[in-house]
């Protein structure tokens, strides 16, 4: 019998996944991914790791007017429960929620780990952690940048309803997605090495 072709090995990939970085996202700005895109984006955010095929996740896509939208709810919501906060520092905040949205896409990944698995859910959460890595390794390979946030839209009760997150679910990111005007530096990157130990019998 043939044994199957070895995969082929693909340098532009590995430049890609040695570079990538994100980027604010209020510097993301058009062109973001038009609907056949975001489709698929959305299909390559769904190739992960997945114990048991459980699916433990779902997308919530913010794009156009909705963005201005929902910013204006969340923004009302922050002002409503924060009334014991400085006005002032509480109008500041409102304002960014007001402006969340900045980018053309925004894609929420919910987590919603099945309870009667025997999965646990810390698996489960993982593979919605690896669906939010997908989503932004797949938009830089379709020449886009992004960022994976959280924060209080993605935490509190009244944005989370205000989002369309219920009851057993969990906002794993929020992944903004557009295009930087100008190419932001890295960041510092961690010490692979230093972080690395290679398996040795422990001494009797
Ligand atoms: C689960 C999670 C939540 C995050 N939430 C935020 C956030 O709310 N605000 C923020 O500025 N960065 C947040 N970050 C960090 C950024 O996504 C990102 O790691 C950082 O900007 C550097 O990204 P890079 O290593 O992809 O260049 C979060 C990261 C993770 C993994």
């Amino acid at each position: 019998m043939t044994p199957p072709p070895r995969r082929p090995s693909t340098p532009e990939a590995l430049a890609l996944l040695e570079t990538r970085r994100s980027v604010a996202a209020a510097g993301l700005h058009a062109p973001g991914p038009d609907a056949d895109q975001t489709r698929r984006l959305l299909a390559i955010a769904a190739r992960v790791p997945d114990h048991a095929m459980l699916v433990p996740w779902r997308f919530i896509v913010i794009s156009g007017a909705a963005r201005g939208e929902i910013g204006a709810r969340l923004s009302q919501a922050y002002r409503e429960n924060n009334t014991h906060m400085p006005e002032e520092k509480r109008e500041k905040f409102a304002a960014i929620m007001g402006r969340l949205f900045p980018a053309p896409l925004a894609v929420v990944v919910v987590s919603r780990p099945v309870e009667s698995s025997a999965i646990p859910a810390f698996e489960q959460e993982l593979s919605a952690g690896a669906v939010c890595m997908n989503l932004l390794t797949g938009a830089a390979a379709m020449g886009f940048d992004g960022i994976w946030v959280t924060g209080w839209a993605a935490t509190h009760k009244a944005a989370l309803a205000i989002l369309g997150v219920g009851e057993g679910e969990r906002v794993a990111g929020i992944l903004h997605i557009g295009t930087a005007k100008e190419a932001p530096a890295d960041r510092p990157r961690p010490d692979v090495a230093a972080l690395t130990t290679h398996w040795s019998p422990p001494e009797a």
